[in-house]
């Protein structure tokens, strides 16, 4: 009698499973941090005059643009100092669309937790 194995009760694997792309979703977005004034000194020493509500922006901008093509990408995929013309090539190159303030606000903002 195999007909045990159709259950409609998730088994192990299933479990495991789901438990694995739990751990992936919130790898992907849901545990990125909001900015704090630790991070404004540290952007600031590079971009002389960052606010707490740009990187708040930025972070905002990132999560409902960056996702879109891709799935999010780490603040660690690229060294800090590269993040302002990876995001100016995400505009130029590959048609992200992105204003001039969000360019400036991602950048700053993925410079900045990854300075941590
Ligand atoms: C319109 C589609 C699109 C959007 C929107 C987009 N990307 Fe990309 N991204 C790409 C493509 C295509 C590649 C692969 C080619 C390349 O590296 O330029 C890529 C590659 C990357 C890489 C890997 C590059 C490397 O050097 O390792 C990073 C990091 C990245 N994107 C970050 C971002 C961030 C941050 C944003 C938001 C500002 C973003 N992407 C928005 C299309 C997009």
């Amino acid at each position: 009698m195999t007909k045990g194995r159709f259950s409609l009760l998730p088994g192990r694997r299933e479990i495991v499973l789901l438990a694995l792309s739990g751990i992936l979703v919130s790898a992907c977005g849901g545990t990125l941090p909001p900015p704090n004034m630790t991070d404004v000194k540290a952007t600031s020493t590079r971009w002389p005059g960052t606010t707490f509500e740009q990187l708040s922006s930025g972070r905002r901008a990132y999560l409902k643009k960056c996702g879109t093509c891709h799935s999010l990408k780490s603040e660690t995929a690229v060294p800090r100092e590269a993040w302002e013309s990876t995001v100016n090539r995400m505009r130029a190159k590959n048609g992200a669309e992105l204003s001039d303030e969000e360019v400036a606000d991602i950048s700053r903002y993925l410079y900045a937790i990854e300075s941590r």
